[in-house]
């Protein structure tokens, strides 16, 4: 094949397999059969290994494991991902939103489900994935971005109406579902069992080979947006403009996100989640409420670590309890 023939090639094969892709996970109605859609995917995957400059990052072949990462790559954050600071009960919700009223006066809170997994986050240019980096210290990460590649409900290429530069955070983690055939079949083979989604989700994304990760089938949901020309100063509105450009985010329909502008509003959607979330698709261990404004939100400002504007409240079981009941010793005989 010439070179240019192989260019078009790249590029048909490219967009055939997003397309089905696309039909297969968002849509849940695929055209062609698996056997097709993988004979098409080796044939790209074999005209990019022979014509490497024509190979884009985001490639269809890249959702299935790119190259091995030796060693992730410590990169700083263009903006920090901040932790929240924790609140337990009723009163606790009470003061965070008294100290927001006394600064900002009566205004819009958001109500979102806290996610228990990872927290990543994902840089975009025109559009196209650029990096995907761990939390870390909050000031600098680790670059996972093959991993994160390979994560399906990621998109690698945003649709629609996106800023130029955007930067998405959200959290990697297991479906409940996805993580008990995980360990379906590792019992099945014998093998020791994960013990938890949010550990097993950690330990996925540290792998070396992204066709490992691959195969763990992670999700991902974006809660939180950053860049220079977001389309709305309201938190809610972004996150549902990012939906439309092809991220996973709180599903207003099944009421994983809501707003409400008192501590009445809040408090029932935090009553009616503690009793309804082991229902849920994936584990929670709380509910996050942040002020919806970001003109408020920039005036509101930070703490040390964690934003004024926003505060976790974390359910009662999954809270830490680690009490001490005694020690006892035992002093073992020295062999002579
Ligand atoms: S917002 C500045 N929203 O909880 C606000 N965080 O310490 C940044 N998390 O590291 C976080 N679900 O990994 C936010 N709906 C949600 C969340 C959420 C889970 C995690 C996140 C963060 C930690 C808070």
């Amino acid at each position: 094949m010439e070179r240019p023939e192989a260019q078009a090639r790249i590029a048909a094969l490219s967009a055939e397999l997003e397309e089905h892709n696309r039909r297969y996970y968002d849509l849940a109605a695929p055209v062609i059969s698996d056997q097709a859609f993988d004979f098409r995917l080796k044939e790209l995957d074999a005209l990019e290994k022979e014509w490497p400059e024509f190979a884009s990052p985001n490639s269809p072949t890249q959702r299935v494991g790119g190259a091995i990462t030796k060693q992730f790559e410590t990169v700083a954050h263009r903006y920090p991902m901040l932790s929240l600071s924790n609140s337990y009960s009723r009163d606790e919700v009470a003061e965070f939103v008294a100290r927001v009223e006394k600064e900002m006066g009566r205004t819009q809170y958001v109500m979102e489900l806290k996610y228990d997994g990872v927290a990543i986050s994902l840089s975009y240019r025109n559009g196209e994935l650029v990096r995907g980096v761990t939390r870390g210290d909050g000031e600098k990460g680790d670059d996972i971005t093959a991993n994160v590649r390979t994560v399906r409900s990621i998109p690698l290429k945003l649709r629609g109406d996106f800023p130029t530069e955007l930067e998405a955070r959200g959290e990697i983690l297991f479906m409940r579902a996805q993580f008990d055939k995980l360990n379906a079949a590792r019992a099945k083979n014998g093998e020791e069992l994960y013990a938890n989604p949010r550990n097993t989700a950690a330990g996925s994304l540290k792998q070396q080979d992204p066709k490992d990760v691959a195969k763990r089938g992670l999700d991902n949901f974006i809660y939180a947006l950053q860049g220079e020309d977001l389309p709305s100063r309201s938190h809610f509105e972004n996150i549902q403009a990012a939906r439309s450009w092809g991220f996973k985010t709180p599903d207003v329909d099944r009421r994983f996100i809501d707003r409400s502008d008192n501590v009445e509003g809040i408090m029932a959607f935090i009553d009616h989640w503690d009793k309804a979330r082991h229902a849920l698709e994936m584990d929670i261990d709380g509910i996050v409420i942040k002020v919806d404004d970001r003109n408020a939100q920039e005036e509101l400002g930070l703490t040390a670590k964690s934003p004024r504007w926003a505060i976790a409240y974390k359910f009662q079981a999954e809270q830490a309890v680690t009490r001490l009941n005694g020690v006892s010793y035992q002093v073992g005989r020295t062999e002579r």
